[in-house]
């Protein structure tokens, strides 16, 4: 799905609204996936933040990892993402578009794990068939990912509280073009996000073969860490 959302983020807004949100869902989305990577982090490991923003999570991972590689296309962001990162000192940050994923990355270590945090996947610029398409071609051998999405069955009950929250960010919903059944969520300002539906979660682990390693399924997300076939 193509998706305008890049240019409704700001580091300042998001940092606002979504990190600092009183929204119990995404409060409690939050700490799963923090839960979630600080126990798939390793010593050692190199974890590839698509879509990182402003850097929300890369102190959490430049924790527990050898090394964090940051990719945004968002100026803005980045403008952040750099500062955030020049204090840690394990992370690079690459501007780059993560549809042409294997162009952004020079060199891909054995053990990086692929990271698509805060269901990224859902509003990427370009649209997310070309993100995973990449991500197979460049995930070999040893290579993880991880990717966390939120799930259609929670958007109308649970999504709509969240984004009525965004507002000031995203826009007002747009309920002419919202697609519940579909998992498509439209604001007044064209700012678009996918809600995966439980066929499309199978598809996607399907796609990419291989075994979870470990995987959180909550009402409105869902998390999952994959080793795909080789
Ligand atoms: C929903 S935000 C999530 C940011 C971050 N992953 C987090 O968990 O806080 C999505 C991010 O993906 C970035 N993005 C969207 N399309 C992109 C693309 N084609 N290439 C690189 N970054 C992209 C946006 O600029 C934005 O920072």
């Amino acid at each position: 799905m193509n998706s305008p959302a890049a240019d409704y983020y700001t580091a300042e807004r998001y940092r606002a609204l979504v990190e600092k949100t009183k929204n119990r869902m995404l409060r409690r989305y939050m700490r799963a996936e923090a839960r979630f990577l600080a126990k798939a982090g390793g010593k050692g490991k190199v974890f590839i933040d698509l879509g990182a923003g402003y850097g929300r999570l890369e102190k959490l991972l430049s924790r527990n990892a050898k090394q964090v590689i940051a990719i945004d296309i968002n100026e803005d962001e980045l403008s952040e993402l750099r500062n955030r990162a020049a204090r840690l000192g394990n992370v690079l940050v690459i501007k780059g578009d993560v549809t042409k994923l294997s162009a952004a990355l020079k060199e891909i270590p054995d053990d990086a794990i692929f990271l698509i945090a805060q269901n990224t996947l859902g509003t990427i610029k370009g649209g997310h068939m070309k993100v995973l398409r990449e991500l197979k071609k460049v995930s070999k051998g040893q290579h993880g990912i991880i990717l966390s999405l939120f799930r259609q069955p929670a958007l109308e009950e649970q999504g709509i509280g969240m984004y009525t929250s965004l507002k000031t960010m995203v826009g007002k919903p747009d309920f002419s073009k919202t697609d519940f059944k579909k998992g498509v969520f439209v604001t007044k300002n064209g700012y678009k996000s996918k809600w995966w539906t439980d066929k499309e979660i199978k598809q996607i682990k399907a796609y990419f073969g291989g075994c979870v390693v470990s995987e959180v399924i909550d009402p409105a997300f869902w998390i999952v860490y994959l080793l795909p076939e080789n």
